[in-house]
């Protein structure tokens, strides 16, 4: 039987083996390009982070229909489900999602949505739950938003999640790709610079999101041009952004806007870790608070970030210690109790 079945296979397995070899000789004869262009066009290639798709495959379907309107909500939020919404009023604040998530959530680095849908549903330690990818969308709808979530079978919703499935399709279901983490950190020996930080804010950010943080309007003041890094109209506390290692290393591979890029940060490690702490120093800085304080920040809190701002935590080191650093101490008790590292 088996010899029957592989008589008659064999010679489709000739054909098929001058096939490979005829696509091998037209590779090889168009040079290195062709083979760096197969490589890229997966967008996994080891030299290359992970590159977008180009918005022009967005298929001429109901799918396709979905994935533009999802596009739209992350570039324009502000304008359907801002305060002021067209689609419904859920965000607190006049802030759109690609201010965060630079470039519509395509940009190395810069909080991209990469992997975002191969990664959804996922378990969570801070809510210890399986968050499905809506639940997560109307996380930040409520915290850097400020706002009430969306139901999660609107149409807004939906339209964000397959922008996101469309954005991410060729990454494998549960993977991570190049680019889709943010930059590595050199912890200094010491606490974050307030004071430092605070100088680096006037000479380097000050001119497009002003003395006082509170960012630029377009003139219809229907959003911003330069968003607000503070104040009532910023992320909430305990927002992810409201960390400082997480904003820090925003702010080493993005900001200044159009100085620093991943490939060429413009401030320091040390720097970026200054000017963070400056920006969420809530005395100097508030921002709007949770809304229902009777549920607690983190269920277990053996997974809160080393650098939340707010006890308990499984360690005995200071809130504040935890929220300025020095982070080099905390993280070595973690690793020494088998505890998790998560920044
Ligand atoms: C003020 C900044 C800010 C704004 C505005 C913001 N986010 Fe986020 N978002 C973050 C940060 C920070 C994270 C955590 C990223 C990380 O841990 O690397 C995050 C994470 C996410 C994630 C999970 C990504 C992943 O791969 O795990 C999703 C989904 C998301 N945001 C959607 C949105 C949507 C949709 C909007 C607009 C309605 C939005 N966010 C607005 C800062 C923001
Ligand atoms: C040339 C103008 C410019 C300068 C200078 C600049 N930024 Fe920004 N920043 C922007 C713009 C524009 C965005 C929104 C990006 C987008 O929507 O594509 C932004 C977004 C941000 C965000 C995330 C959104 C928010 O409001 O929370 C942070 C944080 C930030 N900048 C911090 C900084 C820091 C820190 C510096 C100085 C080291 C700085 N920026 C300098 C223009 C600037």
């Amino acid at each position: 039987m088996t010899n029957r079945l592989f008589s008659f296979f064999k010679p489709l397995s000739i054909v098929a083996g001058a096939l490979v070899m005829v696509f091998v000789f037209v590779l090889m004869s168009c040079g290195n390009n062709t083979t760096t262009a197969v490589k890229e066009e997966n967008g996994l290639s080891d030299t290359t982070v992970f590159v977008a798709p180009d918005t022009a495959t967005i298929p001429n379907d109901q799918f396709g229909e979905m994935v533009r309107y999802g596009r739209e909500l992350i570039l324009n939020s502000a304008k359907y489900i801002g305060p002021e919404g067209t689609a419904g009023h859920y965000l607190g604040n006049k802030m759109n999602c690609t201010n965060c998530h630079l470039d519509g959530g395509t940009r190395a680095f810069g909080f991209n949505f990469f992997s975002t849908h191969a990664r959804y549903p996922q378990y969570r330690g801070r809510e210890n739950k399986v968050l499905n990818l809506g639940e997560r969308i109307n996380n930040c709808v409520e915290r850097p938003h400020n706002g009430t979530p969306l139901p999660l079978d609107s149409k807004e919703i939906i339209a964000m999640e397959c922008y996101m499935r469309w954005l991410g399709a060729k990454v494998p279901v549960g993977g991570h790709v190049k680019g889709d983490e943010m930059p590595e950190l050199e912890f200094p020996e010491r606490e974050a610079d307030v004071q430092k930080g605070g100088a680096i804010f006037a000479k380097e950010c000050a001119s497009c999101h002003g003395l006082t943080g509170s960012g630029v309007f377009r003139p219809d003041s229907s959003t911003y041009i330069y968003p607000p890094l503070w104040g009532e109209f910023s992320y909430q506390n305990g927002s992810s952004p409201s960390r400082v290692i997480k904003l820090a290393k925003f702010i080493k591979a993005n900001m200044p806007d159009k100085k620093a890029t991943w490939r060429k940060p413009y401030l320091t490690d040390e720097q970026a870790i200054d000017v963070a702490a400056f920006i969420n120093d809530g005395e100097m800085h508030p921002r709007p608070q949770k809304k229902d304080r009777s549920v607690p920040d983190y269920a277990d809190y053996k997974f809160k970030a080393i650098d939340y701002e707010a006890g308990p935590y499984v360690d005995s080191f200071t809130a504040h210690q935890h929220k300025y650093g020095p982070y080099k101490p905390i993280i070595k008790y973690h690793k020494d109790h088998n505890l998790p590292v998560i920044f």
